[in-house]
């Protein structure tokens, strides 16, 4: 664009009042680009020179579009990947023009979390939102696979865990059994890493274990927990982790530690002595006690921890743990747990949880009878804490209310690219509504994937899905 024409559009931009965007048709918006006017003949799009470049960061790329062909410079094949997605983007439009991207992530972790124990998905659904997920640059698929309604994941050491304990779901307790093998796992972590995603199981523990507890009777602590005063829990523990870390490669695994009830612990068999032994004078402590416990398990398997925000308080070391602050009504555990050493992920309930409703006129969704809606531009424009131990973002589908692929994709799509943009893209490229016109675009991409999204255009609005 040459001065005159530059200035004609910006005058024409404020007298109508339209944010002008920037050059590229890109989610998530780019670092830095550089087009030009030169129209690129995508007959040399398969014209593609690899370059090495050691001085990128790992996840980084710079993509030159030239007039007879592309270059694509990276460091490891997480920049390469990356730099291929931007491409692909770009070729979707009907002119693509020459330039230069150089590209990076604000945040190393840009996950979403997805609960197959409420209702289970299958393969080939979790398939087609990995392939999602690296188109958006997202690279943690947190995937709960425990919970009350169901045991999701073969365990070779204890196959009633899933012939019994994956029994059921949130709208069937007596639905056939449901779960993914072991040979299934390690497929979908191999087309998790050709996508840069890194997988990260979450066996939930001691809370929302009735699935665990129905197979194992002897470790009921009462009121969807275990007991944490059985010495055995720990072993039959410890075997579970070590198949999780033979199974998945990436250096983290997620051990939950939410939501715990503890209101029958005191009179569990061992519960006192446990206790005198300690020194504990409170439940609260033995909680904090099973969370180290665990963490030393995980650790002495060469994995680091991830946990839920309740985790704070256990006195465990923070050191390469990733701690996921959810509460939004404790806004300061994210400050503290930040202050202790840990980790943290922002994915507060309010508003990256993508179980509640995205506009208000849906029905279904967790508290929508309190009108609890979390829009997509409340994600766009959370404001993130600024501290170096935030290590990322994160949005997470609780599926008690979600029963079919088209619910799970309606609730999912598009608030995850917005969330996706978030964690990759520099809060001085983020605009809100220059987003809204790039994703209008994406849409044409997404009706190639039969993806049944919620479409913010009010003509173009879809049904609700209500299973
Ligand atoms: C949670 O939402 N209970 C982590």
């Amino acid at each position: 664009m040459n001065l005159k024409t530059l200035l004609a559009s910006l005058m024409l931009f404020v007298a109508v009042g339209i944010v002008p965007c920037k050059a590229v048709d890109i989610i998530p918006y780019p670092q830095s680009v550089e087009m030009t006017e030169v129209v690129f003949d995508k007959a040399n799009l398969e014209n593609v020179k690899y370059k090495k470049d050691k001085k990128l960061a790992p996840e980084a790329y710079e993509l030159q579009i030239k007039k007879n062909g592309i270059v694509i410079k990276s460091s490891t094949p997480a920049g390469r990947f990356y730099a291929e997605q931007s491409l692909a983007q770009l070729a979707d439009d009907i002119v693509m023009y020459c330039g230069t991207i150089k590209d990076e992530p604000r945040y190393a972790w840009r996950g979403l979390m997805l609960d197959e124990s409420r209702h289970f998905f299958g393969k080939e659904q979790v398939l087609k939102f990995l392939d999602l997920m690296g188109r958006y640059k997202l690279n943690r698929f947190h995937w709960h696979l425990s919970d009350d309604q169901g045991w999701r994941i073969e365990i070779k050491a204890y196959p009633n865990l899933t012939t019994i304990g994956g029994i059921g779901c949130n709208t069937d307790r007596n639905a056939p059994a449901k779960y993914y093998t072991q040979d299934e796992i390690r497929e979908i972590v191999a087309y998790a890493a050709e996508r840069n995603i890194m997988v990260v199981p979450e066996i939930d523990m001691p809370g929302h274990a009735s699935a665990f507890v129905k197979v194992f009777p002897e470790f009921d602590g009462k009121h969807r927990t275990v007991n944490p005063a059985n010495e055995k829990l720990y072993e039959v523990l410890s075997t579970i982790y070590q198949e999780l870390a033979d199974l998945f490669p990436g250096s983290y695994l997620h051990i939950g530690g939410d939501e715990v009830h503890k209101g029958a612990w005191g009179e569990l068999p061992g519960m006192k002595e446990l206790m005198a032994k300690e020194n504990f004078k409170h439940v609260n402590e033995v909680e904090e006690y099973f969370g180290r416990r665990l963490c030393d398990i995980i650790t002495s398997k060469g994995k680091n921890v991830v946990a839920w925000d309740d985790l704070i308080d256990s006195g465990t070391n923070p050191e390469g743990k990733v701690v996921m602050w959810w509460r939004s009504d404790q806004p300061q555990l994210l400050q503290e747990g930040a202050d202790k050493g840990f980790d943290m992920i922002i994915c507060p309930d309010g508003p990256f949880y993508l179980d509640y409703v995205q506009d208000i006129r849906d029905k279904v969704g967790h508290l929508v009878d309190r009108q609890w809606v979390n829009e997509m531009k409340e994600i766009y424009e959370y404001e993130m804490l600024d501290n170096p131990k935030v290590i990322g973002a994160q949005s997470n589908i609780w599926t008690e209310k979600v029963v079919t692929t088209e619910r799970l994709e309606y609730m999912v799509f598009p608030r995850l690219i917005a969330l996706a943009e978030k964690a990759w893209t520099r809060s001085e490229n983020l605009n809100y509504d220059c987003f809204l016109k790039r994703l209008a675009n994406e849409y044409n991409y997404l009706n190639t994937r039969s993806l049944y999204y919620y479409d913010f255009r009010e003509s173009m609005r879809r049904v609700e899905p209500r299973r």
